[in-house]
């Protein structure tokens, strides 16, 4: 009998609940939900009440609330969701001191308990705290991503299908560099079908997805206080999904850079094709000198945001 892949979820908050549950729904393997001893019923019992889900919804699988990381032994991938989301007011960079020290201890762990896994971060300020886990773990390359494209692309399909007036699933489209207000949506990579956007839409109406997608998770956080967590973890899943079932899918992802796209040494949004070995390849295209520019831009800040990593912890310069 095929081997069950084993995916284990750390933070059992919003973020890492939804993950648990569209993995379960999709019947990706057997799930661990872990969370700090404090809130380990919590875990547990989000858990226990995805599994009752089971019968209704058609799944199965091993659903397991812990806090202790022996559970996340012989994961096949872990994500990383420990950590504070965003208050109104505040930007993901606000949370680089908090979450940093997080993921470099969950990080420890995960290289403890789980060392061959491939590990996808989502915690925020994204970039950052990918380089972080790569830093902490010492996994290779390969095995470390951080999910942001994901989510970011799907806010871009969204408005752009809403401004057309047609079904989101027909559009199609790319968006590069840091998860902060200066990604970088590419219009002209967006199609509906292959037609280019650019035909059926005027600049501004464009501009506007564009400002929209950028601002998407800000948004949410104004309308509900905290940060989002459905399209967050779809996002997430997708990523698991093309790991466990080694799709080869190509998704927008925060992955290492060695020199592809004019960078080398960071971590940052580009396309990347996902299997069974984790990051199996950069997609690399050649960018227009506008696109590059803002893509430099944006790689640029998160080079800050790695400072404020490696001064803070000098091991993981
Ligand atoms: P949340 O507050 O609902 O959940 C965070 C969970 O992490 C809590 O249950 C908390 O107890 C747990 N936690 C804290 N320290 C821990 C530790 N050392 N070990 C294990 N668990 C620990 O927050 P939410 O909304 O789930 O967001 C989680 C993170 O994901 C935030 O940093 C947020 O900014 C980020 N995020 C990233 C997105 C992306 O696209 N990359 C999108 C949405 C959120
Ligand atoms: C988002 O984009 C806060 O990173 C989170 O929704």
């Amino acid at each position: 009998m095929p081997k069950r892949a084993k995916i284990s979820i750390i933070g059992a908050g919003n973020v890492g609940a939804t993950c648990a549950h569209w993995a379960a729904q999709k019947e990706l393997g057997d799930i661990v939900l872990l969370d700090i001893p404090d809130r380990v019923g919590v875990a547990q019992g989000k858990m226990l009440d995805l599994a009752c889900c089971g019968p209704i919804d058609r799944f199965d699988g091993a659903l397991t609330g812990t806090a202790d990381y022996k559970d996340i032994a012989h994961s096949d991938v872990v994500v990383v969701t420990a950590g504070l989301p965003r208050k109104p007011g505040m930007s993901r960079d606000d949370l680089i001191e908090t979450n940093v020290k997080i993921v470099k201890s969950v990080s420890e762990n995960i290289k403890e308990y789980a060392p061959d896994s491939i590990v996808i971060v989502v915690s925020n300020p994204l970039d950052a705290m990918v380089y972080t886990a790569w830093k902490a773990t010492g996994f290779p390359t390969s095995r470390i991503m951080g999910q942001a494209g994901a989510l970011d692309v799907a806010r871009f399909r969204t408005f752009i299908a809403w401004e057309i007036g047609c079904s989101v699933e027909d559009v199609s489209a790319l968006l590069l560099g840091g998860h902060g207000d200066d990604m970088v949506p590419l219009a002209r990579c967006t199609s509906v079908h292959g037609i280019p956007v650019t035909d059926l839409l005027t600049d501004e109406q464009i501009t506007a997805c564009v400002e929209r997608a950028k601002a998407g998770g800000g948004e949410v956080v104004k309308l509900m206080g905290t940060s989002a967590y459905y399209a967050p973890a779809l996002g997430t899943i997708q990523m698991v999904e093309a790991i466990v079932k080694d799709k080869k899918r190509i998704i927008p992802s925060a992955v290492y850079l060695d020199g592809q796209f004019g960078h080398k040494g960071l971590f940052v949004g580009v396309p990347a094709l996902l299997g069974k070995d984790g990051v199996e390849q950069v997609v690399e295209f050649k960018l227009t000198d506008a696109e590059q520019k803002l893509f430099d831009e944006s790689a640029s800040h998160v080079e800050d945001l790695v400072g404020v990593v490696t001064k803070m912890f000098p091991e993981l310069a």
